[in-house]
């Protein structure tokens, strides 16, 4: 049977961070019904992965959190009923600090939830002050220590880096405190400023770390990480070998999956596709018996770039996030032609050092990681 990987899009925050973009509603009361959406969608579409097997689950938010005991176990029997799961799957579930209990840890766990992965941003509470979060460290110390306690062996913590006012110290102060508490994967993200945010509408108030000091920050992280066990397997993730993602590595392997709920994306019969974010709008048609509309991606934007997207670029895009980069075989098998005759760019890059060309694969070096979009554009001709 073929693999997929299913996500499942929980859009519910208590409250909205000030620098976030994801879709998702601070109003809380209409979980329930958004429950008996998915379950009516997953029964619904159920036949068409009737010769798939599910070897990810990934809830993901928004804050999946929020879930009570009996939601989730509503949501887990509808999808261990109606699906295809393979034994050992690997099953991550998106946890806020500030929004986990016992009761709730223990249901997750007695439903399959395997990995947590649990946002944490920053060690230092102003910054999680000035980012809008509603949690302390301290909590965040707490959530994690009773997660472990309730059994859970495979924990991701979030962080962010290049925030207001942040110097490279503050950053390998958060990394040496998230490292002493040793989680298994660690994804560290470069501070997007998002035009739509609170932060968009002041970014030339916020006293951000310039393009050198976020240049020190991304390579003093990568090296202290790697030096700490956590081997760097894409642009922002590192992991003890073995506790790679194996759910988030799908996406850059260009391999199928199925996302459900409003502002979902998925990859599945070889086309792409999302569903408009609007809650009331999902519930309500999936509640009247309709399946909510697909809208199918025909274009690629990078650092405000757009491209038709080719097969064979959006498979370079996703992969040369990744470590292991583009194995030139592999390449050629997939595609029938070599590599550099594609991409005759790669060779300038080559030699500025930003990607070197190791075992047959052509892989970014750290400096590369970091202009990674500005490359990508250049090797992949994107038209303005
Ligand atoms: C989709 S969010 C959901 C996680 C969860 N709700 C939380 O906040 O802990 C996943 C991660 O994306 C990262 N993130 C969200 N917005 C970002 C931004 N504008 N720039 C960089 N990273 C961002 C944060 O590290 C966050 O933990
Ligand atoms: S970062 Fe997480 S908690 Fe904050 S608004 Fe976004 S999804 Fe919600």
């Amino acid at each position: 049977m073929q693999r997929l990987g299913l996500y499942i899009h929980i859009p519910f925050c208590k409250r909205k961070c000030n620098y976030c973009d994801f879709y998702s509603c601070t109003k809380l009361d209409n979980i329930k019904s958004y429950i008996d959406a998915l379950l009516k969608q997953i029964v619904i579409d159920a036949p068409l992965y009737r010769d798939y097997e599910f070897d990810t689950i990934f809830i993901g938010g928004g804050t999946p959190s929020l879930l009570e005991p009996n939601d989730f176990e509503r949501l887990t029997d509808a999808i261990k009923n109606n699906l295809n799961l393979t034994q050992g799957l690997e099953f991550s579930l998106e946890a806020n600090p500030g929004t986990l209990t016992r009761e709730k840890l223990l249901a997750y766990e007695k439903g399959g939830v395997n990995r947590l992965s649990m946002g944490l941003q920053s060690t230092f509470d102003n910054e999680l002050k000035t980012l809008g979060r509603i949690h302390t460290y301290d909590e965040f110390v707490k959530n994690f220590n009773l997660a472990r306690e309730c059994g859970f062996d495979n924990i991701s913590i979030d962080v962010m880096y290049s925030l207001p006012n942040q110097k490279t110290n503050d950053l390998l102060t958060t990394l040496e405190r998230v490292s002493s508490l040793n989680p298994e994967h660690i994804s560290s993200y470069c501070l997007k400023i998002e035009e739509k945010t609170p932060f968009g509408k002041i970014k030339d108030k916020l006293m951000l770390p310039n393009e050198d000091e976020e240049y020190e920050m991304y390579i003093s992280m990568c090296d202290y990480l790697n030096k700490k066990g956590y081997l760097q397997y894409e642009i922002s993730n590192f992991a003890r070998a073995g506790y790679e993602s194996k759910h988030n590595l799908k996406y850059w392997q260009s391999e199928e999956y199925i996302g459900i709920g409003p502002s979902a994306h998925s990859f599945f019969g070889g086309e792409r596709y999302y569903y408009q974010d609007n809650l009331t709008d999902y519930i309500s048609t999936i509640l009247k018996g309709n399946s909510p509309e697909k809208i199918f991606e025909k274009e690629l934007e990078i650092e405000h770039s757009v491209a038709h997207i080719s097969k064979e670029d959006e498979y370079v895009m996703l992969k040369m996030r990744l470590s292991s980069g583009i194995n030139t075989e592999e390449f050629k098998t997939r595609f029938g032609k070599e590599f550099l005759n594609s991409y005759p760019a790669v060779e300038k890059y080559i030699k500025s050092g930003h990607i070197v060309l190791l075992n047959n694969s052509y892989k970014f070096t750290p400096q590369g990681f970091f202009v990674s979009n500005y490359i990508l554009t250049d090797i992949l001709r994107f038209e303005n």
